[in-house]
């Protein structure tokens, strides 16, 4: 982890509300892993201090490795003061960028079936794992879900080798309803599996998991307000059913087993 400015390449609006910025990054962030995230600083310090003073948190959407350089994607929501701070940053500009941060997820490579299931804009740290997945011979469906056609992830961006099924509450694109239906009728075909989205969501998912396939394994990306990302403030503390204890989400995870989680 290392604290450093990043240069803009790109910064577009996407779809929806939803922004892709591409930052040219540097070696520390070579051997980061899928489900990692960093503390964006995402406000003007000319009075001395950022103002959003606190970093805010995103995943790493993909990274693409060059000889002398990292390509990093960060895809965001304009939700607040500092996402919108973001996506009006222009190539060449510097972003402060704490990071790579957390334990992302953790795969076994053994099994060959992953799938994958985004609530929102939870789908940004599920498409670097599916083509990291997808790169190491796996069988990846990925779920992505959302209220609407305006908030569904463009399937043309993903390797071709993806099974993409999108499901949308007011029916506009792919199957009406919520992620829960394809989760369950996939859950039999699938090894393991990973999800990224709102907390009832993986709560609904691991519900689903103890009632048609026990023995298989769901790893939730948590999201929590964080202060630092880093282990300090303790501002993004969560007590899983299962762990005995207080958890931190930015160093113990964001991934946290659902077992741990629910139970
Ligand atoms: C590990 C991690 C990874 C994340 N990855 C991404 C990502 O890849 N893309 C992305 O768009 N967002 C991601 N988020 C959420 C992102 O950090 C927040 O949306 C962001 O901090 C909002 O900042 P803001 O200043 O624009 O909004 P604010 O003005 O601070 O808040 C606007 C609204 O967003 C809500 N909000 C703020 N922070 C969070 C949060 N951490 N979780 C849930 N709701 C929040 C607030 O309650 C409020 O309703 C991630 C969060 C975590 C913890
Ligand atoms: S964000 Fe500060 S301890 Fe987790």
């Amino acid at each position: 982890m290392n604290k450093s400015n990043l240069i803009v390449l790109d910064n577009v609006r996407l779809y929806g509300t939803t922004h892709l910025i591409w930052l040219q990054a540097g070696n520390g962030y070579r051997s980061a892993l899928p489900g990692q995230f960093m503390m964006v600083t995402c406000g003007d310090s000319e009075a001395g201090y950022p103002d959003p003073l606190l970093g805010r948190a995103m995943s790493i959407y993909r990274l693409e490795l060059h000889d002398d350089y990292v390509r990093l994607g960060i895809l965001y929501d304009v939700v607040g003061v500092g996402t919108r701070w973001l996506s009006k940053r222009s190539p060449g500009d510097a972003l402060e960028v704490l990071g790579p941060l957390g334990n992302g997820f953790k795969p076994d490579l053994s099994l060959r079936n992953m799938l994958l299931v985004g609530g929102g804009i939870g789908i940004a740290p599920l498409i670097w794992l599916s083509d990291w997945l997808t790169d190491r011979g796996a069988a990846v469906a990925l779920i992505a879900g959302a209220r609407s056609i305006q908030g569904i992830f463009p399937k043309e961006l993903l390797r071709p080798e993806v099974e993409f099924i999108s499901v949308t509450e007011d029916g506009t694109l792919g199957q009406k309803g919520l992620v829960t239906e394809p989760y369950r009728q996939l859950l039999s075909w699938s090894d393991q599996s990973f999800a990224c989205g709102p907390d009832p969501m993986f709560e609904a998912l691991h519900s689903v998991l103890l009632d048609v396939s026990p023995s298989t394994e769901l790893q939730a990306l948590l999201e929590a307000r964080m202060a630092c990302g880093f282990g300090v403030c303790y501002s993004c503390a969560v007590f899983p059913k299962n762990a005995g204890g207080v958890k931190l989400v930015c160093t113990d995870g964001p991934m946290i087993n659902s077992r741990t989680l629910y139970g």
